[in-house]
């Protein structure tokens, strides 16, 4: 039974699959399926499973516990479990969200491009000429306007639909909404995706692109680029530490299985993507056998390498054949996109909901009225691959990881709350954390995010990103992550609506207690499972 037991305002998951079935959906998405494989590829082959794994053990799985842990045991979307961990934290949660609309904006988009070559591949209208179609024919896509808002109907079609199909999922509610469309189309991703992975080893140069992908190149590991890839990847692809999961998990009911849920979710997306790199390889083996060519030279980046090659094996595969592969393909890539795309916007949903004390029929659709004109002014047009590059690299290489390192501090090392945070974990659990989750968390995780967030502005700053126009990349760029950060701000000092902090939900004691009154109870008095606490926020 959903809510029932709950105050009103807060919708909970009616069962672990639907959480888990959700979780796994947000974490599978276009990060899988185009982005895994590449950068896998581009960072040594198969000897980037090294960092990789090292990267999903030490920050991907930790921070997901994290996450899950601010986000069950504040029980608020991002900024309000912030404001209940400290007041002045709340611009944390804001940061979160606003990294969430940004990349909620331009992601709708390539969900759509998507839906439409599901459908292109039957017909296959790029003929021998995949490359140039994507960019002249179908996006229109031109280099020089900032923005022209010269509009290319069918994309700004498929992207209304997108929208109004996320709308749609998130105003019938988080259980009866999310959840059930998680629960019914996460396994269908999977059988479809499966099969297109299994069609794909069957094809000539199958092999070839295999061993591509996985012959170890020793001396990637010495190249620090290739670890912070390894970190960048975890994160996107986990949807870690821009407030998916946190939001998420304030949706379960007090008693829920937190670490476990989680290593279900890590290794099942991470399954995912070494699925989606050996079906992507194997085709790009195809390409390359076929065209004469070595492997590295038909493997391009990012929206090419799906858009591009997938089009290219599809008219050489030809007829009926290439049809069904690229419609399965294509559709298993709008399926994946737009359960991530959910989740992205829930974010932002709930963060209003909270906030103003909206009821969630209202924050859907008044948020997402705002959004959908947002991103239909700016990408579906001739001038939005430019203004799409641009954003996705910024929220991702300084926005993503500049919040994980601020949350860190925050909440480890100014508020010192992680050991609150690992009882609770504890508490709730059937896998438990310790030290060595401690260490993951407060040290390595942070220093190493640094590292990687000094050396991505440095080169970011000494030449405009992609050799795009210095004005593109301010806007699109520099000044998206100034209005995200302003806007932390301004947001923080709007006055929250609503009587929010005088009482708590039941299963909630805000970190009223410290950790070590935590300690001195049972586990299951720890986190005050059945009784409403009704205290008063402290700060
Ligand atoms: N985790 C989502 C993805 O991989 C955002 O695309």
């Amino acid at each position: 039974m959903a809510s029932t037991n709950q105050k009103p305002g807060r919708e909970v998951f009616s069962s672990r699959a639907a959480f888990l079935f959700a979780a796994i959906g947000s974490a599978v998405g276009l990060g899988n399926i185009w982005r895994f494989p590449y950068v896998a590829y581009d960072s040594g082959g198969g000897a980037f499973l090294i960092p990789y794994i090292v990267a999903l053990l030490t920050a991907g799985i930790p921070l997901l516990f994290f996450d899950y842990a601010i986000g069950h045991r504040f029980r608020g979307s991002a900024p309000k479990s912030f404001h209940r961990l400290r007041s002045w934290a709340e611009p944390v949660g804001w940061i979160q969200t606003g990294v969430s609309f940004f990349i909620t904006l331009y992601y709708s988009v390539i969900v759509g491009w998507a839906l439409i070559y599901a459908f292109k591949s039957l017909t296959q209208p790029w003929g021998g000429d995949a490359d140039s179609y994507f960019f002249k024919d179908f996006l229109r896509m031109e280099t020089s306007h900032l923005l022209t808002f010269d509009f290319v109907w069918p994309i700004a079609i498929a992207l209304l639909a997108v929208w109004i199909m996320v709308i749609l999922v998130l105003a019938a509610g988080v259980d009866r909404g999310i959840g059930i469309v998680s629960k019914i189309f996460i396994p269908l991703l999977a059988i479809l995706f499966i099969i297109v992975v299994l069609f794909s080893l069957t094809l000539e140069g199958a092999a070839t692109g295999l061993n591509a992908l996985f012959t170890p190149n020793w001396s990637a590991l010495k190249n620090p680029t290739v670890w912070l890839a390894a970190y960048g990847q975890i994160f996107f692809s986990l949807s870690v530490a821009f407030g998916i999961m946190l939001t998420y998990a304030s949706y379960l009911k007090p008693r829920s299985n937190l670490t476990g849920t989680g290593l279900v979710t890590a290794f099942a997306n991470s399954s995912f993507e070494v699925l989606a790199g050996v079906g992507v390889f194997s085709t790009l083996g195809f390409m390359a056998v076929k065209s004469g060519v070595p492997v590295e030279d038909v493997a391009t980046s990012g929206i090419g390498l799906a858009f591009v090659a997938f089009p290219t094996v599809i008219s050489q595969m030809g007829g009926l054949l290439g049809g069904i592969f690229g419609f399965l393909f294509f559709l298993s890539l709008f399926i994946a996109g737009i359960t991530s795309l959910m989740s992205l916007f829930e974010v932002v949903v709930g963060a209003a909901q909270d906030k103003f004390n909206l009821e969630r029929k209202t924050a859907v659709i008044g948020i997402g009225a705002v959004m959908t004109v947002l991103s239909l002014l700016l990408f579906p047009t001739t001038s939005g691959l430019v203004a799409l590059d641009i954003m996705d690299k910024f929220t991702n290489s300084i926005g993503i990881v500049s919040v994980a390192i601020i949350a860190i501090v925050v909440v480890d090392w100014l508020l010192h709350r992680s050991d609150e945070l690992a009882l609770h974990l504890n508490a709730v659990s059937s896998f438990r954390v310790g030290t060595i989750w401690r260490i993951c968390v407060s040290n390595l995780t942070p220093v190493v995010l640094f590292v990687m967030l000094f050396q991505e502005i440095i080169s970011l700053i000494k030449e405009p990103y992609g050799g795009y126009q210095s004005g593109q990349v301010a806007l699109f760029g520099w000044a998206v992550l100034a209005i995200i950060f302003i806007g932390a701000m301004v947001m923080t000092i709007v006055p929250w609506r609503g009587e929010q902090f005088l009482a708590g939900p039941p299963g909630s004691d805000f970190g009223v207690r410290t950790a070590r009154q935590l300690e001195a109870r049972t586990p299951r008095q720890a986190v005050s499972i059945e009784t409403p606490t009704q205290q008063e926020e402290q700060s």
